[in-house]
């Protein structure tokens, strides 16, 4: 249930547009890239949509700077009935530093599984017929 091995579900260069008044990346971005990774994750679960109902645990552990390259690794840590729990790991490989791998960021976020009148769905478990 996890995306291959060094396989990030996105990988992105930050550009000065992305900062906060600090100058380092403002935590919102992190968060919308993390809301994406997560989704990718999610949607391999047979529902037609998947919609965020939570973000959990979120943790800013290092800054992140402009020109870093931002990886968001996904793990699917829970399947429910209608939900789908990811972890999100996002890890810097630093502009002045390249080669390098810090954790950054992590966060769990909750997926609920929904038709296109946006009700909920069962979602398919991966042994489930399709
Ligand atoms: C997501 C949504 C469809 C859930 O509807 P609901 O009737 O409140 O759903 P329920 O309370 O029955 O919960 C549905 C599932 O989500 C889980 N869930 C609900 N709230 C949760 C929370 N705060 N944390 C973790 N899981 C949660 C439930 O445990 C349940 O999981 P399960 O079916 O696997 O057992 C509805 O709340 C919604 O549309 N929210 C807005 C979503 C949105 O716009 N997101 C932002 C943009 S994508």
């Amino acid at each position: 249930m996890t995306t291959p091995p060094q396989m990030p579900a996105i990988r992105v260069a930050m550009m000065p547009k992305d900062t906060n008044a600090h100058g380092t990346i403002f935590g919102g971005v992190i968060l919308s890239y993390i809301d994406q990774a997560g989704a990718f994750a999610a949607r391999a679960f047979g529902a037609p949509k998947v919609v965020t109902v939570s973000m959990k645990e979120v943790q800013f552990r290092q800054p992140v700077y402009v020109g870093d390259i931002v990886s968001f690794y996904t793990d699917v840590e829970r399947l429910g009935n209608t939900s789908i729990t990811v972890r999100v790991t996002v890890r810097a490989e630093r502009y002045r530093s390249p080669g390098s791998d810090v954790l950054v960021t992590d966060a769990e976020v909750v997926y609920v599984g929904v038709d296109e009148n946006f009700n909920k769905v069962p979602i398919r478990r991966p042994a489930d017929p399709a």
